[in-house]
């Protein structure tokens, strides 16, 4: 009975290794979506026996004649940039230093010791933001008053969207401005971003403030926060306003001003009271007034001993 089933395993192998049938292969490749200026890996996978041995791969694009990679027997030709994960058994390429115009769909054929196939994949070019940039307008905020908040990031590719958050992670995207500008640098395409956050009494209690730089899927490419100065809080209008202060400061002056007018008119009408009673002795003295001042006083503080 086992023996039965040996022989016919043992036949169905045999089978298996002689026919050259592409279906017997299974060539499959990923859609791949490749970052600009890194390495992108197409995985493509075969059913596999164990010791499938490729013999050689050939890559074009579907809109061109020529191959843009080809390995066989050993040699390689073509773009520099391709190669394959593994030579011998896996058909998975590898592009490094990705370019946009890597872009597109592609003709695979792979051929192996037990058969051969072309298949089609696709490759799409994108390009990661780069961390976003944030700034405030005005520079200094301030408790209550006018803000705008921006968040800019630049080098993606599609363009993609920013998301803002507060600490309280309150989502204020619609309250937001998004503004996209398409470059194209030799070839580089991007598109810039920038986001304008208008508060018409910012609450800096809300800070630190998130803005979330997404792609074109959605997927997170970077975030940054924005801190307020402690500045924000301590300038907010107060109960004193500086005028005000200026005005105490005033009266203050004026006031003390009165009080010290008052003590002196006290005292030289203190002091001429003692005077009359030393009129005679003083005329004939005829001292300067300072002099006549400080004897007074000396008088007076004599005159307050006990
Ligand atoms: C962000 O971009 C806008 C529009 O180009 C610009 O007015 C603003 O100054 C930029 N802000 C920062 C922080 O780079
Ligand atoms: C925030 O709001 C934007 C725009 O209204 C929306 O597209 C986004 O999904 C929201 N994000 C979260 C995390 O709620």
């Amino acid at each position: 009975m086992s023996s039965v089933i040996r022989q016919f395993t043992v036949l169905s192998l045999f089978i298996l290794a002689v026919r050259p049938d592409g279906e017997l292969l299974d060539l499959k490749c990923q859609p791949t979506v490749g970052i600009v200026a890194q390495t992108t890996d197409i995985r493509c996978q075969y059913k596999t026996n164990g010791d499938t041995i490729i013999n050689g791969v050939f890559l074009k694009k579907s809109t061109e004649e020529n191959f843009i990679f080809q390995m066989y027997g050993n040699k390689i030709y073509g773009d520099k940039r391709f190669s394959l994960e593994n030579p011998t058994n896996d058909p998975s390429l590898k592009i490094s230093d990705t370019m946009f115009s890597d872009e597109g769909n592609y003709d695979y054929r792979v051929v192996t010791d037990r058969g051969e196939q072309t298949v089609q994949l696709s490759i799409t070019v994108t390009a990661k933001y780069s961390a976003p940039v944030t700034g405030t307008l005005p520079v200094t905020l301030k408790n209550g008053r006018l803000a705008d908040l921006y968040c800019n990031a630049t080098d993606g590719f599609p363009g993609g969207f920013i998301h803002w958050f507060d600490k309280h992670k309150t989502n204020w995207t619609i309250n937001s401005d998004l503004t996209k500008v398409p470059k194209d640098t030799n070839g580089r395409k991007s598109v810039a971003l920038s986001s304008k956050l208008t508060f018409k009494s910012i609450d800096v209690d809300l800070a630190p403030f998130r803005c979330v730089v997404l792609n074109s899927k959605y997927e997170e490419d970077g975030e940054s926060r924005i801190l307020f100065d402690k500045s924000a809080r301590s300038d907010e209008p107060k109960v004193l306003e500086p005028n005000t202060t200026k005005i105490i400061a005033g009266v203050m002056v004026i006031g003390s001003l009165i009080v010290g007018l008052l003590f002196a008119l006290l005292f030289f009408r203190r002091k001429r009271s003692f005077h009359i009673l030393n009129t005679d002795r003083r005329r004939s003295s005829a001292q300067p007034f300072l002099r006549d001042y400080d004897s007074a006083k000396t008088a007076e503080d004599d005159s307050e001993k006990p």
